[in-house]
């Protein structure tokens, strides 16, 4: 475990929060390297259900300490509203709670401009966008500016100019407050965490969003503003590539998508409807109804290839018990070439027909399962199938949304 890095390697929503929650048990120190709180991670620990946005999914782990790294882009207000319901429900997370005091924050006039130019996208709203292009462009706000006065007057004043939309005091005001809040979580996450290092801590990097949602390996531009990515966990946290033991993807039995974009596989109606309330599939921060599709190994594939997976995960098998017949997309087909590669051309992803190969489903309750041995023979053939297309090994499987319902292979 040393330093392992956990990323989504479709297009997010793969469970990634469960399996963090679970790694968690064995590891030091759980670090959140891109994204906001677009993200929503889910954690289900008996009855309770706890949705995380910012703060990784490690948190609810007793004496783990939880970073919020220099590769986020943070909304002070969501942030203190999530340390207020993992309050409310009983978790602490004073001396638990790291900030960077380099990662770059979301302003209300992040948000607004989010809502009107990533309308085509289907954004979550959130301001991420937004506020990575601030970043690119030199003008962003850091954490660290907040609880110095003059600098964050003077960088606010200039970000604002000319605009009537945004009443200045009032931000300048209620970031100062937030600041004041925060900055007992500041801290160096780099230097944090290379010492941490050299003590042989056990760290785990949690990526959000997916693979095909990373800004320079996914369906561009439909896709988020951040590497989401295994490199993004080295430049949103400061640690170097050769401190990284492993690099796990977390992928979904079948595929899911919140928002616009191409997605070869995804279903008609009947089977869209049965699979996404099945798979309870709608959105964990805006609510949405993920669209859904059969497996897709041209989209993990490459996944493997731009993370550098050492192994994958795969969760919600249960959700595929009750299907007669289970299809696995194996290439695409484009004015009469086959694609067994990920195309960047999105009109060929838009376009294309797909080769599908087709099994039997297994028709029996998966979700008491826990041990590989025990699952029908047809989904044992699923996911052996799964692992030879994708050309890595699978180190876990999930089969409910309860820690429990998971085991090692
Ligand atoms: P993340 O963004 O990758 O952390 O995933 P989300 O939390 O947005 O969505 C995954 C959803 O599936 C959550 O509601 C989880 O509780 C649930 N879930 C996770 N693993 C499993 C599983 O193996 N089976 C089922 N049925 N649900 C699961
Ligand atoms: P987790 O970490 C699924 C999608 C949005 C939209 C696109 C861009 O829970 O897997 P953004 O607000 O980031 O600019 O939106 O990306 N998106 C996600 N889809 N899971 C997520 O996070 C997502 N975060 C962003 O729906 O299509
Ligand atoms: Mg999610």
């Amino acid at each position: 475990m040393p330093c392992t890095i956990v990323v989504g390697a479709q297009w997010g929503d793969e469970g990634k929060g469960k399996i963090i929650d679970i790694l968690s048990a064995d590891a030091d120190i759980i670090v959140r390297y891109q994204g906001g709180n677009n993200a929503g991670h889910t954690v289900v620990i008996g009855d309770k259900e706890f949705i995380l946005h910012l703060i990784p999914s490690g948190i609810l782990h007793k004496g783990k300490m939880c970073i919020i790294g220099n590769g986020l882009v943070v909304d002070p207000e969501a942030l203190l509203k999530e340390i207020s319901m993992l309050r409310e429900k009983g978790i602490e997370v004073d001396g638990n709670l790291l900030v960077s005091e380099s990662a770059h924050v979301i302003f209300p006039y992040h948000k607004v401009i989010d809502k009107r130019r990533g309308a085509q996208i289907g954004t979550t709203g959130r301001g991420i966008g937004p506020c990575y292009v601030d970043k690119m462009a030199r003008c962003g706000i850091r954490m660290a500016d907040l609880v110095n006065k003059e600098l964050l007057r003077k960088k606010l004043k200039a970000n604002l100019e000319g605009s009537r939309e945004f009443d200045f005091d009032e931000i300048y005001d209620a970031y100062i407050d937030y600041g004041r809040k925060i900055q007992k979580y500041f801290t160096n996450v780099s230097l944090f965490l290379n010492k941490a290092i050299l003590k042989n801590k056990r760290i785990l990097f949690e990526g959000a969003q997916g693979t095909l949602l990373d800004i320079d390996h996914g369906t561009y531009p439909y896709v988020t503003s951040s590497s989401s990515t295994a490199g993004g966990a080295l430049t949103g946290t400061g640690v170097g590539p050769t401190k990284i033991d492993k690099v796990i993807g977390v992928v979904k039995a079948y595929t899911t998508r919140v928002g616009e974009g191409p997605f070869p596989t995804e279903f008609k109606k009947d089977l869209m409807e049965k699979i996404r309330s099945k798979g309870k599939e709608f959105g964990a921060t805006t609510g949405r109804p993920r669209r859904c599709g059969w497996f897709d190994a041209v989209i993990v594939r490459h996944a493997v290839n731009v993370n550098g997976l050492s192994e994958i995960v795969v969760t919600k098998l249960d959700v595929l018990d009750e299907m007669e017949k289970i299809k696995i997309c194996t290439g695409y087909k484009y004015k009469g070439k086959i694609y067994n590669d990920f195309p960047a051309d999105l009109v060929v992803l838009e376009n294309c027909t797909l080769i599908y190969e087709e099994y039997k489903g297994w028709m029996r309750d998966t979700t008491a399962i826990r041990s590989f041995k025990e699952l029908p023979k047809n989904a044992k053939a699923y996911l052996e199938r799964m692992s030879k297309l994708l050309g890595v090994k699978i180190g876990m499987v999930s089969v409910g949304s309860k820690r429990k319902q998971a085991f090692r292979i």
